[in-house]
This record gives structure tokens, sequence and C-alpha cells, in this order.
């Protein structure tokens, strides 16, 4: 596959640049930006975009990319810091800016340009940077100006060099899929060559030839990406696939069975469920810290892996649900860690497996579509991200089987009127949490004294960070009717109104 190469500068939007390229059907890969030019040919790609970055040009440290790249006749579009690396790379003139300009912005476009082909005369662009270029290069023509900016869009067609000082990845930029798509359509000239039923195709091709006549081992979480991953490898080799299913006690209401329902009928590999609900729940007996829960759950998760591998006999892969961004962070440095994340999906390598990872190109929208295409059930193809540690990390203080139990119907409450009610669609993740916080109450005639639940739901993009959900008064007011109905125990009921940051989405 011939990709789209996105080189990053360091952007907060590299990974949607990618995306919206993957939408107008090229598939398309970000490489950091100090790339060597022959490792970038070597890929043969069809076309380069330059990324935007938080850097000014004129810091001393700021990221070049190899000055060859724009000779060697490759499309490019540069993009805000990008367009200024090609200005100046190629004889233009930068400037910093007196003012940053930040948001929606009016831009004046040449109608007859590349980019710009049958947009009128103006069209709202998001813009986000502090210098600007003020002299085009020889042989470019401007075709796009703002109020502040003189050269917020140039390109030499002949050439094939293309770049805009705003943001066409992001959703604010009226016409920005459309301005990409003539970038790749009409400026490089390509065909659109990407889609996702023959990507699923080409990997269970390459899962089948990779893993022959051996047998392969998979964790099954009930998450999207593990269920994708096996069903991908499940249709390549059968039988031969071995999924693991860890019971830990700490999973929501239904989702054993919908595993076992979905890998023995819909997927038929050789399911393995496996009921540890007492030796977590065990091991976790006093532990109030987060951070030790968190670990010993992550553990105790290897460490029945390990023991169900070993009685399994040699069985050489291992499939992970691995996505691009785990790829694309995992290579581009380090970020704090906040939580220390245990994800079914993470084993450690040295576990002493071939690791198979069917869905290390693609994001999850793009792995969503795959599993509906390939028939998984929709309960558990659109299904909320679920943190590996599960319930536990929605139970503030000890562990116990009742406290686990009343969080998990609470928990149900919740989804299943979130959902009836159409809620969910708008939502990131919505779910209850038991505070550990008691309280008096009057119920019929008696005084309780009992435990609280928080509902806790968001939206967000992609986790990192997140609001709270505007839900309905009427709504709310009804939850919390039937969360006290139905959850015996529970006396009262809060919203959380917090969002990420200064909280977290979970509670530990
Ligand atoms: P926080 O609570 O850090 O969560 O705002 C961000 C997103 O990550 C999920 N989450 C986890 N996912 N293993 C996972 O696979 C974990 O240990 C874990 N902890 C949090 C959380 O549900 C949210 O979507």
């Amino acid at each position: 596959m011939r990709p789209v190469l996105v080189l990053d500068f360091g952007a907060q939007y590299g990974q949607l640049i990618c995306r919206r390229i993957r939408e107008a059907g090229f598939y398309s890969e970000l490489l950091p930006f100090w790339t060597r030019t022959d490792e970038i040919l070597a890929r043969h790609p069809q076309a380069l975009i330059l990324s935007g970055g938080p850097k000014s040009i004129f810091d001393d440290d700021a990221p070049q990319m190899d000055p060859s790249l724009l000779g060697v006749g490759l499309p490019v579009l540069g993009i805000c810091y990008g367009m200024q690396v090609m200005a100046r790379q190629l004889g233009g003139e930068v400037r910093p800016a007196d003012i940053r300009e930040y948001g929606r912005t009016s831009l004046d476009v040449a109608p007859s340009s590349t980019l710009f082909h049958h947009m009128g005369a103006t069209t709202t662009v998001w813009m986000s940077h502090a210098d600007t270029v003020t002299g085009e290069p020889e042989g470019f023509a401007v075709t796009g100006r703002t109020a502040q900016v003189p050269v917020a869009a140039m390109e030499d067609p002949s050439r094939r060099l293309f770049a805009v000082q705003f943001h066409p990845e992001v959703v604010h930029t009226e016409r920005g899929r459309e301005i990409l798509g003539n970038f790749l359509l009409h400026g490089a000239g390509l065909t659109p060559d990407w889609a996702m039923g023959d990507v699923a195709e080409e990997q269970i091709r390459s899962v089948r030839e990779r893993i022959g006549s051996e047998r392969a081992l998979v964790a099954l979480s009930g998450g999207v990406d593990s269920s994708v991953a096996a069903a991908i490898v499940e249709r390549a080799i059968g039988k031969r696939l071995v999924g693991v299913f860890v019971d830990h006690g700490l999973l929501r209401e239904g989702e054993a069975g919908l595993v076992a329902d979905v890998f023995t009928n819909i997927f038929p590999l050789d399911f393995r469920p496996v009921d540890r609900r007492e030796t977590f729940l065990r091991k976790l007996e006093g532990v109030t810290d987060p951070e030790r829960k968190r670990k010993i759950i992550g553990e105790a998760f290897i460490t029945t892996f390990r023991e169900v591998a070993k009685e399994l006999g040699a069985i050489p892969f291992l499939v992970q649900g691995t996505l691009y961004p785990d790829v694309i962070e995992s290579g581009f440095g380090e970020a704090a860690v906040i939580k220390s994340h245990h994800n079914v999906g993470g084993l450690p390598k040295e576990i002493g497996f071939e690791i198979v990872e069917p869905l290390r190109n693609l994001f999850k929208d793009e792995v969503r579509s795959i599993g509906r295409r390939l028939g998984l059930p929709q309960a558990l193809v659109d299904r909320q991200p679920f943190p590996g540690p599960g319930l536990a990390v929605r139970i503030v203080g000890e562990l116990t089987k009742d406290r686990v139990d009343l969080v998990r119907r609470a928990d149900a409450v919740v989804r299943r009127e979130i959902e009836a009610a159409g809620l969910d669609k708008g939502l990131w993740q919505y779910f209850a949490v038991l505070p550990g916080v008691r309280s008096v109450g009057v119920m019929g005639d008696d005084r309780t004294f009992e435990e609280a639940i928080v509902v806790r739901a968001v939206t967000s993009e992609d986790g990192m960070t997140a609001d709270w959900a505007r839900l309905p008064h009427d709504f709310l007011d009804a939850l919390a009717g039937k969360i006290v109905r139905e959850v015996p125990g529970v006396n009262r009921v809060l919203l959380d109104i917090t969002s990420k940051p200064p909280g977290t989405i979970e509670w530990e």
C-alpha cells in the first residue's frame, strides 16, 4: 500500500491529518520530521504532508526536515508550521507575527486555485499560529489571504507544491475535507485506493500466511480492539486460535455472556473462559491505594495468563489488539504516566510469544468499521471504552464482593437508561462510580444510612481530555429514582461535573 506520508513536526493534529487522508480513501502514515529522505522514498509515498507544530521557526531548536525532500518530485502540502518550513527552504520570507492568530478566520481565496476550486470568494478556516509567510517563494502564486496574513495559502502546481497557513484537518475549517481532497485528487493527481473491506481481507490473508499451520493465543477482554483482532485471526485460522477470557470478577453486567456468545457462535474459536473471580478478590483484600489496586490486577492477570498458556502447551503466536495511536505514541517520545494503565492487550512481550498485531496500522474508528464488516454485533463494536482493571477503578476504597456487585448493578442501570433515551450517541463514556460515601436518608418510614452512587458521563475525542456531559435534568431525575429503587444499599445519587483536566474520567 503506497502511503500518503504525514511528516510530524510535533503537531497536536498529526494523527487527525492521517485520519482525514484515510477518510478520503488513501492509506496514510505519520513519520517524525527527522526521517531521512532515503527512508521516506523507500516507502514509495504517493504524496507528502508537512504538519503543523508548536515551535517557532525562529527557535534555535526549530525542527527542520531534510532539505532535499522538496526537490524529489513528490507532491507536497505544507500545513501551518509545515508551510513556513516549505517557504523558508524554497527562498520565501517568513516573519514573526506581533500577535498570535487563533480561531476562526475568514479566508479570501483565488477561485481558480487548485486547493479552493469552486469554493467562492471566501471560506471560513481555523488558524493557530504566530509566525507567518510574508513573501512566497519564486514560482508560487498566493491563493489565499486573511485580514492578518498576506500569504495564507500558496501553490506552485507545476511542481505540485501547495501550502496553507490554516488547519484543513480540523472540523472548524468549513471546507477542510474538500481542501485536503483537492490537494490529493487535483494537486497530487492521485486516485483513492484504500477501503476498509480490502484492509480486512488483506489482514486475514497476511495473518494466515504468517501463522501457517501453527496455533495462536488471544486474550479476550470484551473490548473492541481484542475482539476485532480475534475476529480477523479466527477468519484466518479458525479453531487454531485459542481465546482466553479471564473473568476477574470486575466485569460489567452481561459482559462474560456476550463474549462467550460471540466467540462460540459467530467467530467459533477455541474459547477458554477462566473463572478467577475469587483469586482476584482475595489478592485485593484490604487494598485501598489506587495504584496498588491497578498493579495487583495487572500482575494477577499476567500470572493467570501464563498459567493458562502453560496448560495449553506450546503456542508460538500471541494476538494483540495494538492500534496505530499506540504505535505512534510509543515511537514518538514519552508522555507522563498519570495512571499505570493495565490493558489486557498489553501483555509484556517477554512473555515468550511472537506477537501478531492485525490492527497496528488502524485508528479506532477504522477498527470499529472492520468489526462491523466482519459481522461482530453492534453491542461489542460500538461499546464505550472499559478499563482493563474493570470496575475496580470505579470503587473508591476497599473492594468487597458486595461493593463490586453494587456498582455493577448501578452501572447496568446507568447504561440501560442512557441507551434507552438515545443519549449514548454523543457520549464517550457513561457509568456509575461508588465513591465510598454513606449518608442518611429516609425511605418509606425508615431512616437509612447507605452508599451514594456517582453518575459519570463524559464527552471526549480521544480520552485525553474530556468534558462532563450536560444530560437533561428530567432524564437525570428519572435516572436517580431508578438507581435508588433498583439497587439495594443506595439511597443517594450524585452527578460528577468535573472535566479532564483537572479530573480524570475514571475515579482511580
Ligand atoms: P482516565 O481515567 O485516565 O482514563 O481519564 C482515560 C481513558 O482510559 C481508560 N482507562 C483505561 N483503559 N486500562 C485501559 O485499558 C486502564 O488501566 C485504564 N484506566 C483508564 C478510561 O476508561 C478512559 O477511557
